[in-house]
């Protein structure tokens, strides 16, 4: 008989780690529409975390590695306004292959707590819920491009549209996909509400309308859990 393969298990094999609190790494992902805080909340954590001896690799979507960082300025540019919703899915999709295989895996190998800002839960939030591109299809790929690897815990940042656009613009943010309309953002902000509801033990809602301090402890707390 065919062995099956695990629903949930990684593309690749985890060679069992040498060293840290724990024998294989903990992945752990910040996910949440744009100005949420998941770029402060990740640093913040990260250091929490090096402070309490944890081994931790901080790391970012679309980015990570030098290939996905080339990929992430084609994905970001002002100047792509004609990029298709296909191209946009599939480079997206390449970037993370080339962080999985180049970042995240060998980190956590090492018995990392690896932290990155957005995983896959931000492709269905953004080309799914947001685009329009059909959920199966998304599925697919991800299939393709991580075999389906989850992170043990994700935080999703939940803020209203209006605030989180606002906080960026005060610090001059602007990317290809911070210039699309409110109604976007507010389909993207929906369909992680939904994942979220899908996934409740995997993924954690934090209200990010707090302030930094607050929901760096909330986090805090909800790691800590997951390291016991
Ligand atoms: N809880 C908060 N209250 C008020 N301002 C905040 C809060 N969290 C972050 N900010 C500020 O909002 C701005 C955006 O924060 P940050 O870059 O961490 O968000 P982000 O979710 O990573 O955004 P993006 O999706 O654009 O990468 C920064 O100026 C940051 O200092
Ligand atoms: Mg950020």
């Amino acid at each position: 008989m065919k062995k099956r393969k695990r629903k949930n298990s990684p593309p690749f094999n985890f060679p069992l780690a040498k060293g840290g609190k724990r024998g294989v790494g903990i992945f752990i992902s910040l996910e949440g529409i744009e100005g949420t805080g998941k770029s402060t909340q990740a640093r913040m954590l990260s250091e929490y975390l090096i402070k309490k001896r944890y081994e931790t690799a901080l790391t970012e979507e679309p980015g990570g590695t030098a290939i996905s960082r080339e990929i992430r300025k084609v994905l970001l540019s002002t100047k792509h306004d004609k990029m298709d919703y296909m191209a946009e899915l599939l480079l997206y999709n390449a970037a993370r292959i080339q962080h999985i295989k180049e970042k995240i895996v060998p980190e956590l190998a090492k018995g990392k707590i690896v932290i990155t800002d957005r995983f896959s839960d931000s492709t269905a939030a953004y080309q799914g819920y947001g685009r329009g591109i059909s959920l199966r299809l998304i599925d697919s790929l991800d299939r393709i491009a991580t075999g389906r690897m989850r992170p043990d815990l994700t935080i999703l940042l939940d803020l209203d549209v209006e605030t989180g656009l606002r906080r960026n613009k005060h610090i001059n943010k602007v990317d290809r996909l911070e210039l699309e309309d409110v109604r976007f953002h507010k389909k993207v902000r929906e369909g992680f509400l939904k994942l979220a509801a899908k996934e409740p033990k995997r993924i954690k809602l934090v209200k990010a309308s707090k302030s930094i301090a607050e929901i760096h402890r909330e986090i805090v707390r909800i790691v800590e859990k997951v390291l016991e």
